[in-house]
């Protein structure tokens, strides 16, 4: 915001647009670029594999790099046994629920207020246009606030005979980085467990970003029954799988898609995996920490009130005095601060696109501090201007 910006080039963590601007990237490229832009293994990954093989889609001839990559990923993520290739988060979330539904013989998932899992109409969530969409797809969705184990425990109760699944991001991020209070997710584990219903944990975002295994493995929790992973699992280009228990992967579902399991992309997400380490996912935690423990001790004094959120490498800002733990504490703050803000980042060199944001392998501490440097003036910036002018702070 205001306009876009256009990217004329970019190496790691940065990128130039065509006025000559220099960002740092603060969205890892919308998730999708855990090791930066233009990393050498990636590009010679893609490179090679273009060379050898082409770039047709890869559902009908596999090569070897899908199960390469396959075997790669299993290895990785608790619970994962079996998998469904997608070229996209959306078509694999699509996947996910017609498994669910044919393995369980039932219809309906719980979803959470706020959540977003891709463009399946019967998921459009809230910050989604719904125009053009039947109105009869989201029949069978049934909607619980994040954060509220007594409201998913009441949906699962109200609903046991028909519930095939509930489908949960382990941090919500369109509303800017949720993160779990408690151990939300162990319970949502174990509730679910308790009423036979499938946990369908939406890691297209958090899959390859906080930990080698994900965030069952991050937070210590029982192997959810799928696992959607995407965007950052291709390295940059465009791939996306479920994970899971073999007996449910194994439903003859429609899964058939042209540019599922591509052979340069699958080159690219083999690199990709192999870079990820356990180290790696370490120090970038240790540098989302650092962000957020900076951008709060900046906020603490200002006269308008700040809520730092966020987990792993990811943070989150939200203009509020009142706790963020949902969609709606979300939803409430103030989101004329936060517009303003993101213009000040902007012009002062940082690249934000969504309201979760925070570091990939390709940053470095000096990004880190860089980081905090903008966004704690423009703050300090927007909360003096804000209370001189006495713009609601809410
Ligand atoms: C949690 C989550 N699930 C699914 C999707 C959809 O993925 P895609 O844009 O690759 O279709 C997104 C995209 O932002 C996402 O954040």
């Amino acid at each position: 915001m205001p306009h876009p910006i256009y990217i004329e080039h970019g190496t790691g963590a940065h990128f130039t647009d065509i006025d000559g601007n220099t960002f740092l990237d603060c969205n890892a490229g919308w998730n999708a670029a855990f090791l930066g832009r233009a990393h050498p293994a990636i590009t010679s990954a893609v490179h090679d594999a273009m060379t050898t093989l082409g770039a047709p889609g890869g559902s009908m001839h596999p090569s070897p790099k899908r199960d390469e990559f396959a075997r790669l990923l299993c290895a990785r993520v608790p619970g994962a046994e079996k998998m469904v290739f997608a070229p996209s988060g959306s078509e694999a979330n699509t996947y996910a629920l017609r498994l669910a539904r044919s393995y369980t013989g039932k219809q309906t998932v719980i979803r959470m207020a706020g959540g977003y899992h891709g463009q399946h109409d019967a998921l459009l969530g809230e910050q989604s246009s719904k125009t053009g969409t039947a109105p009869a797809a989201q029949n069978n969705i049934v909607t619980v606030p994040f954060n509220d184990l007594t409201a998913a425990r009441a949906a699962l109760e109200a609903h046991h005979d028909t519930v095939a699944a509930l489908i949960v991001e382990p941090m919500m991020t369109i509303p800017g980085a949720i993160h779990q209070r408690g151990h939300y997710l162990k319970d949502l584990r174990t509730l679910t467990t308790e009423f036979d219903v499938l946990l369908i944990l939406d890691e297209v975002i958090t899959g390859c970003r906080f930990a080698q295994g994900g965030a069952s493995e991050y937070y210590g929790f029982d192997p959810a029954d799928l696992v959607v992973m995407g965007k950052m699992l291709g390295g940059g280009l465009p791939t996306a799988a479920v994970v899971g228990r073999g007996a449910i992967l194994e439903q003859p579902i429609s899964a058939s898609n042209t540019h599922a399991q591509n052979p340069v992309t699958l080159a690219a997400a083999v690199a990709a995996l192999e870079l990820s380490t356990a180290d790696e996912y370490r120090r970038v935690a240790s540098m989302g920490e650092r962000l957020r423990s900076g951008l709060r001790a900046c906020t603490e004094s200002l006269p308008i009130p700040v809520q730092i959120t966020g987990d792993g490498p990811c943070a989150g800002i939200h203009f509020t005095s009142d706790d963020v733990h949902d969609y709606a504490s979300a939803d409430a703050a103030n989101d004329d601060l936060w517009r303003l803000m993101c213009v000040g980042i902007t012009n002062r060199g940082l690249g934000l696109t969504s309201r979760t944001f925070g570091p990939t392998i390709a940053w470095t501490d000096t990004d880190v501090d860089h980081a905090l440097d903008v966004f704690s003036s423009t703050i300090v910036d927007i909360s003096h201007a804000a209370s001189a002018t006495e713009v609601s702070t809410r």
